[in-house]
């Protein structure tokens, strides 16, 4: 029997859906207009398609969208003024910088200057402590994804065995406390992990995050495994020259095994996006003094 797929890009829709209702709300019963700025810096490729795909989304969803585009020779105290002016500007509820950021800036110090209450990617050292700590924060968005993701095929993940491949700040680490505050036993697996097929054949769940192409056999997996790929990884080879997308599962011989898995594409990717509209849905009733949104 092969694996049900998780149909991210359904998922995904639905949440848009979601939070454009509730953005209509507090418009209308608390006069706030959630705004969204992404900050951009050079020019790459791949950035650009996403924070072309964020901006359309965000205004997709009623919400105010703000695109900063700024040359790969920006310097770090020009991106930090900006920074300072998105904090305290009234209008702006998210303030997202894409990464990964050239060379020569330091995304940790930039990624600090963000006013916490407008971190909608979660990944202030204020908002990833307090997540390590159980308390409320953002979240970054992917792993939120990942949770939904699993959440449509175990509606309480309370008791799974969970491994995720993976030890990044953006997905890895803090996938984890999700994983945790769900009540799921997690091991968190890396480049140094021993017996790792081993490992992910004792796992009722197993979220991928490496960005190494198929490296995720199939018989890795338990059978009837959930799993959750989120790798990206552009290889040559597609369809008009151009590169086609690959996960970090090998997953024509996962589908044979697991019990669900997400594709890619079509699975993780679009969770992202969603998942911002809701921390900056979020964000701004926080900011606002509005009650918390129903999602
Ligand atoms: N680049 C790839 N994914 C992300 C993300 O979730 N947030 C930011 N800021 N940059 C990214």
């Amino acid at each position: 029997m092969t694996a049900r797929i998780i149909d991210g890009k359904a998922i995904a829709a639905d949440l848009r859906q979601r939070v454009a209702d509730e953005v209509a709300r507090v418009k209308r019963e608390h006069q706030l207009t959630p705004g969204l700025a992404v900050v951009l810096v050079g020019n790459d490729p791949a950035s650009e398609v996403y924070v072309r795909s964020k901006g359309r989304q965000t205004e997709a969803a009623g919400m105010a969208s703000f695109e900063h585009k700024l040359p790969a020779d920006v310097t770090q105290d020009e991106l930090l003024t900006l920074i300072a002016r998105l904090n305290r500007d009234p209008v702006v509820h998210g303030i997202l910088v894409q990464l990964p950021l050239p060379n020569g800036l330091d995304p940790r110090a930039i990624v600090a200057a963000i006013d916490p209450a407008k971190d909608v990617d979660g990944l202030h050292p204020f908002n990833a402590g307090r997540l390590a700590s159980g308390l409320p924060a953002l979240t970054p968005c992917t792993p939120l994804g990942c949770i939904i993701l699993a959440k449509s095929v175990h509606p309480s993940l309370d008791g799974l065995d969970a491994v995720v491949i993976g030890r990044s700040t953006l997905v890895g680490r803090p996938l984890v406390q999700l994983l945790l505050n769900e009540n799921a036993t997690v091991t968190i697996a890396h480049s140094r992990t021993r017996d790792l097929a081993g490992l992910c054949r004792r796992a009722d769940l197993v979220i991928a995050a490496v960005g190494r192409p198929a490296m995720v056999k199939g018989d890795w997996l338990k059978p009837g495994a959930t799993v959750i790929d989120v790798g990206i990884n552009r290889l040559p080879g597609g369809a008009d020259g151009k590169s086609r997308l690959i996960g970090d599962v090998a997953y024509d011989e996962a589908v044979e095994v697991a019990g669900a898995i997400t594709p890619v594409p079509g699975g993780v990717g679009q969770m992202t996006v969603a998942c911002l509209l809701v921390n900056t849905l979020r964000a701004a009733c926080a900011i606002h003094g509005a009650p918390p949104p129903a999602v």
